[in-house]
């Protein structure tokens, strides 16, 4: 039997046996009470409640203009909806970078008000106090390295990271002092496969990749992405598993023309 199935709710403890066991995590966005619903009773193991809220829910080109408490009520949302998963809410841009009391003060209003059992932020060796005092407080922590999208005006691309060595060997130590200073997972975003391998090889927490290739410990998805809301995003690491903007658009229009034909509603939909 997985270790998934021996236990009642997933825990960052649960993610370290998963990884010794050689089980893959499964993690997928969600940032409202209805599709967090659908994805915990699916079984999936985790849900981050994204800051490409700021892309998916509220239509921004970036990451950067979602604030806190944005991303408060999107979490609120999602743990009213799940029983089981773990929750990861993103730490949104502006609210650690500055130092590391003003990201524990972040981390905590997020844990009191949502509910939610973690909380992720951006970067490496630059973050690491922040990681370090949150954790002390008692705040599981999830790390994110190579492509970063709060950086996108630093970086300039959505293009892949860590390419050359240079960029390489700063993202292996960067997630080694990650996990020497507590953080129980790390996320690996559009990074040379043979990077990501290394990396997870090289670690006892788990890797959770996104355009990280197959041997990261784990996998995350923009729900958005993967069930075919958006079209327009086609990178190479996608997999789309439904078409949704097509199945919606199709129905919608069926709806209009119901209404406008008077075939809706009909006796047995009234009163
Ligand atoms: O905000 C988000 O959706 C993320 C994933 C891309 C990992 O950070």
């Amino acid at each position: 039997m997985s270790v998934n199935k021996e236990i009642k709710k997933v825990t960052t403890n649960t993610l370290q046996k998963m990884k010794a066991a050689g089980e893959n995590i499964s993690m997928i966005t969600a940032y409202d009470f209805s599709f967090a619903r659908i994805f915990d009773h699916a079984g999936i193991d985790i849900i981050l409640v994204g800051d490409s809220a700021s892309n998916v829910m509220a239509g921004h080109e970036t990451t950067l203009p979602i604030t806190l408490d944005q991303m408060i009520y999107h979490a609120q949302s999602v743990v009213r909806g799940i029983d089981r998963c773990l929750v990861v809410v993103d730490m949104p841009f502006g609210y650690y970078q500055s130092n590391s009391d003003v990201a524990l003060a972040s981390a905590i209003k997020i844990m009191k008000e949502t509910g939610g059992h973690s909380v992720k932020l951006e970067g490496g060796e630059e973050v690491l106090d922040s990681v370090k005092k949150i954790v002390s407080a008692g705040i599981p922590v999830m790390g994110h390295l190579g492509l970063t999208p709060q950086s996108i005006y630093k970086f300039g691309t959505y293009n892949v990271r860590a390419k050359e060595e240079e960029e390489a060997a700063k993202l292996k130590r960067d997630a080694l002092l990650l996990q020497e200073a507590g953080a129980f997972a790390i996320v690996l975003e559009k990074i040379p496969a043979t990077l990501a391998k290394e990396v997870s090889q090289s670690l006892h927490i788990p890797t959770i990749g996104i355009g990280g290739g197959g041997d990261c410990d784990g996998q995350v998805l923009v729900m958005h992405d993967m069930l075919g809301i958006n079209t327009e995003f086609k990178p190479r690491f996608l997999r789309q598993y439904l078409n949704l903007h097509e199945q919606i658009t199709g129905a919608v229009k069926q709806y209009i023309a119901d209404v406008k034909s008077g075939d809706f509603p009909n006796e047995s939909e009234q009163y």
